[in-house]
Formats: C-alpha cells, sequence, structure tokens
C-alpha cells in the first residue's frame, strides 16, 4: 500500500477542518436483541466461538416494518435534537450505508421526508465500513467553506436483511442500528476536526461483497438460491487489510498532527468489527488500549454506524473534556479506510 499518499493527505489536511464542530449527535439502536446464545439455537455456533473470536456477545435486530431510513431517521432526530435545532434547520442530509432502503432513490431523500425536514441537498454514499467517515468528511467541508451551515451525517444500516443466515461465517458478526452528527461552525476556532483521511485500496474488494442485485450481477431465481444477495466475506483477508491499512491511516492521522500518540491521543474508537484486530492497531500503534472505546459486545457490527453509536454512548457517559482528541478510524468494504483526528 501506499503509505506516502496517506501521509501527504495528513499533511494538507492538518487543521483545515478545524472550526467545524459536531453541534449534535443521537443514535438509535432497534430493541429487540439477538444474544449468542439465541444463535447457539439457530446454527452450528458457540458463544465461547463468538466471543474469543470477535469479542461479540449479542446485537441488535430490526423489525420487520423497519428499513435504514426509520433507524436512520430515529438517530438524526436524535442528533437534531441535541444540536437544539428543528429538522428544517438542516441544509444538506448524507447518508453513509451500505444496505439502503432501495437502489432508487436514495434513503437520505427518504429520511428527509421522515423526519420532516425542509427542502434540502440529500445523498448517499457508499463507502462500506468506512462511510461514516467518509461522510464526516465530505459534510464538514461544505460547513467549513461556508455552503451549509447545518449538515447532518448519518451512519444507518440493517445488515441482518442481507446476512446468509446458514453462514455462520458471516451472519454471526452482524448487527443493526444508526448513528448520527449534526456539523456546524463553531464559536470556538480550536474545536472541531484536527485532520482527516480517506483511502481506498484498489485491490482485494471482491474479498467483501454482496454479488448479486447490482447491475454486474442482476437478480435472478438463480442468485437468490445461491443466496448472492448475501453478504459474502472472506473473513481472514478482510482481517489482514483492516490490521494493517486501519493502523497506517492511524499513524498517519497521529504524524501529521500531533507531538506523541499517547500523549496526543485522549481516545480512541475504531470501526467495531472485531475486538481481536482493534487490539492489534492499539498494539501497532503502541497506543495505550485503555484508551480504546468499543460497545462491540452489545452492538457486533454495524458497518456505517458503528463509530457514531459508540461517540453518542460516550459522549452521553460524559467521557470526553474540552480538549480531548478522539482518533477515530473505519476500514471496510471497498476496500475503504478513513480516519479523523477530533478535537474537543
Ligand atoms: O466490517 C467490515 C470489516 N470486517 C471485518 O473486519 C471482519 C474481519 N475478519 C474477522 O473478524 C475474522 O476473520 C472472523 C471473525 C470473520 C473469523 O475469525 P478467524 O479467527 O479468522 O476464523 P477462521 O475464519 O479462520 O475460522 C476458524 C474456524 C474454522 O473452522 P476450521 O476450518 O478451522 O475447522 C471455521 O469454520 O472457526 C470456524 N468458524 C466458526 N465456528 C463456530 C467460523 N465461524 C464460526 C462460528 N462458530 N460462527
Amino acid at each position: 500500500m501506499s503509505r506516502d499518499r496517506i501521509r501527504e493527505q495528513t499533511t494538507r489536511n492538518y487543521n483545515k477542518l478545524l472550526g467545524v464542530e459536531i453541534k449534535g449527535i443521537g443514535s438509535y439502536l432497534p430493541e429487540k436483541v439477538l444474544k449468542n446464545s439465541d444463535l447457539e439455537k439457530m446454527m452450528d455456533t458457540s458463544d465461547e466461538w463468538i466471543t474469543s473470536r470477535t469479542g461479540i456477545k449479542a446485537r441488535h435486530v430490526a423489525s420487520d416494518e423497519q428499513a435504514t431510513s426509520d433507524l436512520g431517521a430515529e438517530a438524526a432526530l436524535n442528533a437534531i435534537n441535541d444540536a437544539g435545532l428543528i429538522p428544517e434547520d438542516i441544509d444538506l442530509i448524507i447518508l453513509a450505508t451500505a444496505t439502503p432502503d432501495h437502489f432508487i432513490s436514495a434513503s437520505a431523500s427518504i429520511i428527509q421526508h421522515k423526519i420532516k425536514a425542509g427542502e434540502c441537498a440529500c445523498y448517499d454514499i457508499a463507502a462500506g465500513c468506512s462511510g461514516f467517515v467518509y461522510g464526516i468528511v465530505i459534510g464538514a467541508q461544505y460547513v467549513q467553506n461556508g455552503k451549509f451551515d447545518n449538515v447532518l451525517v448519518i451512519g444507518s444500516e440493517t445488515l441482518s436483511r442481507f446476512l446468509n443466515w446458514d453462514d455462520r461465517n458471516s451472519a454471526v458478526l452482524f448487527g443493526d442500528g444508526a448513528g448520527a452528527v449534526v456539523l456546524s461552525k463553531s464559536s470556538d476556532p480550536k474545536r472541531g476536526f484536527l485532520n482527516f483521511c480517506i483511502t481506498s485500496n484498489p485491490d482485494g474488494g471482491e474479498h467483501l461483497t454482496l454479488p448479486a442485485g447490482g447491475s454486474a450481477c442482476f437478480t435472478s431465481a438463480e442468485t437468490v438460491n445461491s443466496k448472492k444477495h448475501t453478504v459474502h466475506m472472506n473473513g481472514k483477508e478482510v482481517f489482514k487489510f483492516a490490521t494493517t491499512w486501519g493502523t497506517n491511516v492511524a499513524a498517519a492521522l497521529v504524524e501529521g498532527s500531533l507531538e506523541g500518540i499517547n500523549d496526543g491521543i485522549s481516545y480512541f474508537i475504531p470501526h467495531q468489527a472485531n475486538e481481536r484486530i482493534n487490539l492489534s492497531i492499539c498494539k501497532r500503534l503502541n497506543l495505550d488500549s485503555n484508551k480504546m472505546l468499543s460497545n462491540i459486545a452489545t452492538t457486533g457490527n454495524t458497518s456505517s454506524a458503528s463509530i457514531p453509536l459508540v461517540m453518542d454512548q460516550e459522549i452521553k457517559k460524559g467521557t470526553f473534556k474540552k480538549g480531548d482528541s478522539l482518533l477515530a478510524v473505519g476500514f471496510g468494504a471497498g476496500l475503504t479506510a478513513a480516519g479523523f483526528i477530533y478535537r474537543f
């Protein structure tokens, strides 16, 4: 991989989005919880295997009536309320998702309708589990350059709809949920996004796909029978990608912004795919793993929703103090990787 390209970005991007802050944050998890003990009754697996290999104990699952836009709308309203705004104040809605309601139209537009936002710009982005970080980087630039005052960035997923429940390799890993932030100009110019990086590996995309239903492999009886409309993952290859690219993005962000990792970084929120991946990234970075914040045990892998879900839970707990620096890193289908450092 080209580490130089990532370093170039973090050198160029340093300080560029400082002054754009998270004005409000919210999340939503569906009521239904599926524990590892429930999965033991559905397939040949065990709580011991899932816990020791991934750190996951349970995940939330959307009800039959809930689509990705419903979860996203709940999180969005919570974030708008937290920001002290109303839906009409939103100028742009960016939804990061791998599991949209439909191909046509964008689920961001469906959320716009559901939350009763006014006329505003709406679009979806597909950057896998890095999608929320990509959305932040895109949305924050509109705020920074003065084009929009309030940008809503949402990560929302109903992965349970797209799993092959006969495939224990993937079905035990994922969960449903949504997280959202409102980005606005801060009155404190020292607060906000200190640095950011978005990238994608030109190779390896075939290791994490949903093969059928698109223009390359249109839906047919055969694709349904062979479950090509569900998530297919080569776990070992994605694991290798996640640990190397996750580490390299994080290291470049720190090198491009701060004096040292343990002095400079107060907290680390990696994408919640596997606790072992995240501990490996900490080790490779020489980052104290006590600084890592995680909710994988109770949510599983919620793809683009995982980082804002952890952020919201920790903000509500009062974890972050003024001046703290949060490092967030995502990695996933594409294969994409992305990160930011946010100063509270
Ligand atoms: O969000 C996008 C990014 N996604 C990720 O980052 C996921 C990355 N990959 C991973 O987290 C890990 O590779 C997995 C958790 C998916 C798998 O862990 P692993 O340690 O790589 O396991 P493995 O695939 O090497 O499987 C080891 C054994 C196999 O049995 P054999 O062939 O050694 O007899 C599997 O069949 O574990 C078996 N196995 C299971 N056993 C019980 C696989 N899944 C299960 C299961 N329950 N659910």
